[in-house]
């Protein structure tokens, strides 16, 4: 039986809608999770805008995580708003609940010890600072995704930017919708010098240099 500990995440900052409601806490606690998994959870936080390359580098990281054995796992904005966030939209109150939500999503994630990454624009720098504060400290990594307007514009993989252009879609994020960029991430990738190995390769290392994954 696996040995009684103390708990994992306590209950959120914020106030659930109903008073009738008792935290229970578990018999597991991180360090025996840690030593399940052979490693620590975290949240590896992707932000950038649409075409900087998010998903595909977090999918690569994804991989390179799994082929090493770790318990890793992709949520992707595009995906995520096929189910969970299928009611919501792009007004800026819809973007915050999206961002809420996944923070929620991360953070229990986490606690189960994986080592979640995540590709959403997040664009409001405030959304972003209440996922980070609803984790331990170090178990939230914030990873910007640098790419100029131009080049994701150029690269346009969903040709969406065509459609802003032709006027089909408004409140597009870095045209006509803000991206409030990261002043201080963790790890900054600046796409236009580095190649999505590269780009996750130092996602990785900063991994292993945390201590959250072994070092090879
Ligand atoms: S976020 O702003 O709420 O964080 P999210 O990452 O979930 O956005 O979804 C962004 C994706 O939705 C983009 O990569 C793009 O494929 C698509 N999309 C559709 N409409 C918009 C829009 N108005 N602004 C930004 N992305 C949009």
């Amino acid at each position: 039986m696996l040995p009684l500990g103390a708990p994992g995440y306590g209950p959120p900052m914020s106030g659930p809608k109903s008073e009738n409601l008792t935290w229970h806490i578990g018999e597991v606690d991180r360090a025996t999770r840690t030593a399940a998994h052979g490693h620590g959870g975290a949240t590896l936080w992707f932000t950038g805008l649409s075409g900087s390359g998010k998903s595909t580098i977090a999918h690569r990281v994804e991989r390179a995580l799994i082929e090493r054995g770790a318990f890793a796992y992709v949520l992707d904005g595009d995906n995520v708003r096929h189910g969970l966030n299928q009611d919501l939209g792009f007004a800026a109150e819809d973007r915050v609940e999206n961002i809420r939500r996944i923070g929620e999503v991360s953070r229990l994630f986490t606690d189960a010890g994986a080592i979640v990454v995540t590709a959403f624009i997040s664009p409001y720098r405030a959304d972003r600072d209440r996922v980070r504060e609803l984790m331990p400290d170090g178990q939230f990594i914030e990873v910007f995704v640098d790419t100029p307007i131009e080049i994701c514009e150029s690269r346009d993989p969903k040709g969406l930017y065509k459609k802003v252009r032709s006027g089909d879609i408004k409140n597009f994020t870095g045209i006509d919708a803000p991206y409030e960029a990261p002043e201080t991430p963790e790890v900054h990738l600046q796409t236009d010098k580095l190649s999505i190995d590269e780009a996750a390769e130092k996602v990785v290392d900063y991994l292993a240099k945390q201590g959250i994954i072994e070092a090879t």
